[in-house]
């Protein structure tokens, strides 16, 4: 009786050890195992299949141009170049990655996000980052720390973290992964974010907020997304037919918001009106119409 308790628990101790080990990267069982889409000659392995070694040549293990730099010119100027097996086929149950992270000057931000497949070392090059990431619960403590250039920092898996470039020049990490899919939860977009929207009473009780701020957060993620989509979509069209005229006939918006926006995006007419609005400095508009391409500051 005793003898069969101990092997249950054995058993179930084994279940435990092997779908936590399942939750990672498989350890490959031979010395690579090179993506390929054609499944005709593959096996199947975690969800990618290997192509035929005698096929496999130095293309497959090989990528170029992490030296370019990212264009942070964005609403939080910061541009994450990733390089794992969607880039690098060979990298298929390899259990690592790359990706290089470019900041822009004065508060550049990577923001709070996780892996949920990858602890993530940092190795900054260029400039000072205020780097951070907070423990699980109950503690939710905070451990952060400022680097410079040849600093090393480590994200445990799962963690929620985050990099602010404190500094006024240009500031470049590269980073290891330890997936070769590491995965990103972008903790604002996911949750503010999230495609069909969370009930605001959700999050207004998630977060102690008044619902009206958690509309407002939505869509205004909402409606940005929309307006960018909308605008490559005529920026598209544009460059394939002859320009139509501009017209400054408003259109009328019902998700239209009151509160002031970093970036505002609107279309009047044929035209696309931007707001940019810096942090440090005055906000500036830019008229794009799709005749030539014309555009105007104001
Ligand atoms: C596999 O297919 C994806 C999506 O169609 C494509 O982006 C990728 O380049 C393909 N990879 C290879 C190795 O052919
Ligand atoms: C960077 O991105 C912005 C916004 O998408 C774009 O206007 C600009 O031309 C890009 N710069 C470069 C150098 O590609």
């Amino acid at each position: 009786m005793m003898k069969g308790a101990q092997i249950l628990v054995a058993f179930v101790l084994l279940a435990l050890a092997s779908s936590l080990a399942s939750a990672f990267d498989p350890s490959p069982l031979q010395d690579f195992c090179v993506a390929i889409n054609d499944t005709k000659n593959g096996v199947f392995v975690n969800g990618k299949f290997c192509k035929d070694p005698k096929l496999v040549n130095a293309e497959d293990f090989f990528f170029s141009g992490l030296n370019k730099q990212g264009n942070t010119s964005n609403q939080l100027g910061s541009k994450v170049t990733l390089v794992n097996v969607g880039q690098i086929s060979g990298l298929n149950t390899l259990g690592i990655s790359l990706a290089r992270v470019d900041y822009a000057p004065y508060g550049g931000l990577n923001p709070p996000h996780t892996h949920p497949r990858a602890t993530e070392i940092l190795v900054v090059v260029e400039g000072t980052l205020y780097v951070g990431f907070v423990t699980s619960n109950p503690d939710n403590r905070l451990i952060t720390k400022v680097l410079y250039p040849g600093d090393v920092f480590v994200f445990p898996v799962g963690l929620i973290h985050f990099q602010f470039n404190i500094g006024n020049t240009n500031a470049v990490a590269f980073s290891g992964l330890s997936s070769q899919n590491p995965g990103i939860n972008t903790i604002a977009k996911a949750v503010f974010g999230s495609n069909p929207a969370i009930n605001p009473e959700v999050l207004a009780k998630a977060f102690q907020l008044d619902k009206n701020i958690v509309n407002q957060l939505q869509s205004r993620l909402r409606i940005m997304k929309e307006r960018m989509k909308q605008m490559s979509q005529c920026c598209d069209e544009a460059t394939r037919e002859d320009g139509d005229v501009c017209t400054t006939e408003a259109i009328k918006d019902d998700g239209e918001l009151d509160c002031e926006e970093a970036v505002r995006v609107e279309n009047i007419g044929k035209c696309w009106d931007l707001h940019v609005k810096c942090p440090r400095g005055k906000g500036y508009q830019i008229l794009l119409s799709r005749q030539n391409c014309y555009y105007k500051h104001f």
